[in-house]
């Protein structure tokens, strides 16, 4: 099974992104934006498992004490750089990310799953179809960005199936976020 672990992004700041994936829309043909029921942030890649981890990888994210916290949208990016963009995404306040991922790592390393190095907090906008003019890249690099966070309250685990019309994603289970501060039980 194809699967991915996610953070969805929700209220204003998915309102703000929707807008950033409209705008793309109209840039032409040379940028494929991402499904508006798509938009998410992966925090783990996994190319191919059993679909049995599913109850495992849950088991050990709920007992890793994983907490809650809040992420701002910062600039739009584009991957591997601007100068031939692959991918144009939006970028996140770095606060938290760090902290929730090395949590995640560590669980997943103490099943077996191994660590992923390569993290960088980024939600996809749009994929380039075609190499866009410069113009047009620039464009797209002055979308108007409202400056929004979001709470990041839940994991989510997501089932991934490729079709000939582009990646279909199924939520398997959520996993709610530790809140509010942390008290010690003596
Ligand atoms: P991306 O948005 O940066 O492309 C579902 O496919 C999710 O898993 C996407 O968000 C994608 O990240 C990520 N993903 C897909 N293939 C991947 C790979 N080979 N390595 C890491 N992440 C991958």
């Amino acid at each position: 099974m194809r699967a991915f672990l996610a953070v969805e992004p929700s209220g204003e700041a998915r309102e703000a992104l929707l807008l950033e994936v409209r705008s793309l829309s109209s840039q032409g043909r040379w940028l494929r934006p991402v499904g508006e029921d798509q938009l998410h942030l992966t925090l783990r890649f996994f190319a191919d498992i059993p679909e049995g981890s599913s109850d495992e990888i849950r088991e050990a994210l709920s007992s890793a004490g994983l907490r809650a916290f809040t992420t701002r949208l910062a600039g739009i990016g584009a991957f591997p750089d601007w100068r031939r963009p692959r991918v144009i995404w939006q970028d996140l306040s770095p606060e938290g990310w760090d902290t929730l991922h090395r949590g995640v790592d560590d669980a997943l390393a103490g099943i077996g799953l191994g660590r992923d190095e390569r993290f960088s907090p980024h939600i996809t906008l749009a994929r380039v179809k075609m190499p866009g003019a410069p113009a047009d890249v620039e464009a797209v690099r002055r979308i108007p960005l409202a400056g929004t966070g979001f709470p990041v309250e839940e994991l989510l685990f997501k089932k991934s199936v490729l079709t000939p019309q582009g990646a279909r994603h199924t939520t398997l289970w959520k996993l709610p976020l530790q809140k509010g501060a942390i008290h010690s039980c003596r």
